[in-house]
C-alpha cells in the first residue's frame, strides 16, 4: 500500500467542487479537518459550496476557475499557494451518438476531462514533489474502463483519464517522490450528471449514491490506496476483452451497459455548453 494523506490538518483542492460529487466530496474533507479549496467554472456554485462548509465550522476558499484555460490555472494555482491533496474532479459529458454531437461539444469534454488533467496537475505537482508528500487524485469513470453506446467522447476522455493516472503513477514511483496518485471508477452516480439513465441489474450495477462514493474516495485517500473502482465487478469488464469481440460485446448486451444512456436526458445544458434535445 502506496503511503496516504491525512486529511486533517491538509489542503485540499478540489476542481468542480460546486456540485454533485465534487461538492460531497469537499463537505466531507472539511468534516475531516481539510482545508479546502473549491475551484469550478461556476462561480455562484463554488461560492455556495464555501459558504456551507464555513457554516459549518470548516475552513474553505472558493476560486471561479475554468481548468480548460491554462493562464487562468497558472493564476489561481499561484494564488493558492501549495496542496497536499489534489483531486481533478470537474467533469462534461455530451451524452449524443456521434453523428448527434456537435465539434464544440466533443472539444469541450476533451478539454475539461483530459487537457485540463494536465494544466492543473502540473500547477501543483512540482510543490508535492518538492515536499516529497501528498496524493494527486483522478475522477475517470466505469466509461474509462469499457466503452459505453452514446459516449463517445466521453468515454474517450475517461479512458485517457485512466492512462493519465496509470503513467503519471509509474513517472511518480519511479523517481520515488513519495506522491501518490489515486484513479477512481465509479458506474453512474445519482448527481444529476447522468440525469435518466438507467440500469437493468441494480443489484450488481446500482446507480451509485454521492455520498457513499464521497465517502469512499476520501477513505482511499488517507488509506494510501491507487485505484478505487465502484461497484468491484466493473473491475471485471476490462477483463473479458482476453475474449473474442464477439463474447465480449454479448456479456456488455447482457449486463444492458449499451442501453443506459438510451432515457438520458442530463441535467441541464450547461453541463454540454448546448441546450439537449
Ligand atoms: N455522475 C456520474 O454518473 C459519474 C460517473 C462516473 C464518473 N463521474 C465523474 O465524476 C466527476 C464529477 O461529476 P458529477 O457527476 O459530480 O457532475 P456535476 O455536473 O454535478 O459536477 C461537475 C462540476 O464540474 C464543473 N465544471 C465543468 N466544467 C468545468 C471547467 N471547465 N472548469 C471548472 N469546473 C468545471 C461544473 O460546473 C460542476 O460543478 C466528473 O469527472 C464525472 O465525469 C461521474
Amino acid at each position: 500500500m502506496a503511503k496516504g494523506t491525512r486529511l486533517s490538518g491538509s489542503t485540499l483542492l478540489i476542481t468542480g467542487g460546486g456540485s454533485g460529487l465534487g461538492r460531497r466530496m469537499a463537505l466531507g474533507a472539511a468534516r475531516r479537518g481539510s482545508r479546502v479549496l473549491v475551484w469550478d467554472v461556476d462561480a455562484a456554485a463554488g461560492a455556495a459550496v464555501r459558504d456551507e462548509i464555513r457554516a459549518a465550522g470548516g475552513q474553505a476558499e472558493a476560486q471561479a476557475v475554468d481548468v480548460t484555460d491554462r493562464e487562468a490555472v497558472r493564476a489561481a494555482a499561484a494564488q493558492a499557494g501549495p496542496v497536499d491533496v489534489l483531486v481533478n474532479n470537474a467533469g462534461v459529458v455530451s451524452g449524443r451518438r456521434l453523428l448527434d454531437a456537435t465539434e464544440e461539444a466533443i472539444e469541450r469534454t476533451m478539454n475539461v476531462n483530459v487537457l485540463a488533467l494536465y494544466w492543473v496537475t502540473r500547477a501543483f505537482l512540482g510543490g508535492m514533489v518538492q515536499r516529497g508528500h501528498g496524493t494527486v487524485v483522478t475522477i475517470a469513470s466505469a466509461a474509462g474502463m469499457v466503452g459505453v453506446a452514446r459516449q463517445t467522447d466521453y468515454s474517450a476522455s475517461k479512458f485517457a483519464a485512466f492512462g493519465f493516472n496509470e503513467s503519471l503513477r509509474a513517472e511518480l514511483r519511479a523517481d520515488h517522490t513519495g506522491v501518490n496518485t489515486l484513479v477512481v471508477c465509479p458506474y453512474y452516480i445519482n448527481t444529476g450528471m447522468f440525469d435518466g439513465v438507467q440500469t437493468r441489474w441494480p443489484r450488481i450495477l446500482p446507480i451509485l449514491g454521492e455520498e457513499d462514493v464521497a465517502a469512499a474516495v476520501l477513505d482511499a485517500i488517507e488509506a494510501g490506496r491507487r485505484k478505487l473502482v465502484l461497484p468491484p465487478l466493473v473491475n471485471l469488464l476490462p477483463v473479458l476483452r482476453v475474449l473474442p469481440v464477439s463474447v465480449f460485446d454479448r456479456v456488455m448486451d447482457v449486463l444492458g451497459v449499451n442501453r443506459t444512456m438510451d432515457h438520458f436526458t442530463g441535467r441541464k445544458g450547461s453541463r454540454t455548453g448546448e441546450p439537449l434535445g
